[in-house]
């Protein structure tokens, strides 16, 4: 083998230069809430279905994949209808390795050179990278004080910008925050020739954590019906406590996935993806039978924080946005150095926290409260 070449450069696109790669620290500690997964560990029924459907595809695996999972799409349009009541065919889904990937492919799809994306801060940190990977630029409309969307700012910057893609989290990470059922209806009304070159804006309503949001908010879904050009994007990664299996997807007019199938890569979801993803579907009510005890505990967080005299902003998640601190990375520091980690993001002076066992919970309160 020769010796490296010290000097050797890489081709690496300018834009990308001194870039880092993302992601959320990965330590070992006692108590892990920073990165908002479910944390109870996956019940030993949906290991034994999992177990079983990838015994059964591994023999086959000499052959590519399904391109277009009929079935899985299939099975999550079932899910979709039980936990919302709108039900979809299954051309009206489209997955992929995570709802990253399934924005990618919206990203690569319908934004690029000339197609600009429009987003409203603080919110997920993942759309700027899409944004730049697909060489899309990406405007911003910030969000008021209390983090709600400024729909009157939003629109006339979709009148000025005429973007491909409007991308809104509904809960929103990290605040917490819905978005407003009669907001969405606006926005969509709004949008059905404000793309380039008078087509549609997408409008993308990032549902990640929809399942956690409180009684009396309604999903997007509801709107797909009347609204080509909306989508609503989901993931098993939350509410699903499957965030290892990497399954995201998307409800939207079949158009859509039409357009995806252009530019995902072939077979992009592995034959074990889909029959994993299967079985942990027809073991639903088990995988989300944590999700109100969640809701619980988060209920008890807000308040307890709230109770501590910080200010919390209103949750529809499985985490809690709250401050507001003169020095919030000794805070985080503080908290680490007690086995307990949350995250440091979103606007200067907040910390967020996701929702852990009871037991987690309240080793994170009672840290919090020694520290601050
Ligand atoms: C708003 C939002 N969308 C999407 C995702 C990505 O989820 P996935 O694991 O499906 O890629 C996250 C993950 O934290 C998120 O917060």
């Amino acid at each position: 083998m020769s010796a490296v070449n010290a000097s050797l450069k890489l081709p690496l696109r300018a834009d990308l230069a001194g870039m880092e790669p993302y992601g959320a620290p990965q330590l070992d500690v006692a108590v892990t809430i920073n990165v908002n997964e479910n944390p109870y560990p996956v019940p030993e029924p949906v290991i034994e279905a999992i177990t079983q459907a990838v015994r059964e595809v591994a023999g086959g695996l000499n052959r590519y994949p399904d391109r277009d999972f009929p079935a899985l799409r299939g099975a999550l349009a079932d899910y979709l209808a039980g936990e919302s009541g709108v039900k979809v065919p299954p051309e009206w889904i489209w997955a992929a390795n995570g709802s990253n990937e399934v924005m990618h492919h919206l990203f690569t799809a319908f934004g690029g050179p000339g197609h600009p994306a429009l987003s409203s801060s603080p919110t997920y940190s993942m759309y700027p990278e899409y944004a730049r990977n697909t060489l899309t630029e990406l405007f911003d409309v910030p969000r008021r004080e209390d983090f709600s969307v400024d729909v009157p700012a939003l629109l006339a910057e979709v009148k000025r910008l005429r973007p491909a893609l409007l991308v809104l989290a509904s809960p929103n990470n990290p605040t917490g925050t819905h978005l407003p059922q009669d907001d969405i209806h606006e926005i969509l009304a709004e949008t059905r020739e404000t793309g380039p070159d008078g087509a549609a804006t997408v409008v993308v309503i990032d549902e990640a954590y929809g399942e956690f949001r409180r009684d009396g908010v309604p999903s997007a879904l509801e709107l797909l019906a009347d609204n080509q050009h909306l989508v609503v994007s989901r993931t098993m990664s939350k509410a699903f406590a499957m965030a290892g299996l990497r399954l995201g997807y998307l409800a939207a007019h079949p158009e859509v996935a039409t357009k995806l199938m252009i530019v995902r890569l072939p077979y992009h979801l592995s034959a074990v993806t889909q029959a994993a993803a299967l079985a942990a579907l027809s073991k639903a009510d088990l995988l989300q039978a944590q999700v109100a005890r969640m809701r619980v505990t988060r209920d008890h967080m807000v308040a307890t924080l709230r109770g501590m005299g910080l200010t919390v902003a209103e949750s529809d998640t499985n985490f809690v946005f709250f401050g507001k601190f003169k020095d919030r990375q000794k805070i985080w520091q503080d908290l680490l150095d007690r086995g307990v980690l949350i995250r440091s993001v979103g606007p200067d002076g907040w910390l967020r926290a996701s929702v852990g066992t009871e037991e987690e919970t309240e080793r994170f309160l009672s840290a919090l409260k020694e520290v601050i």
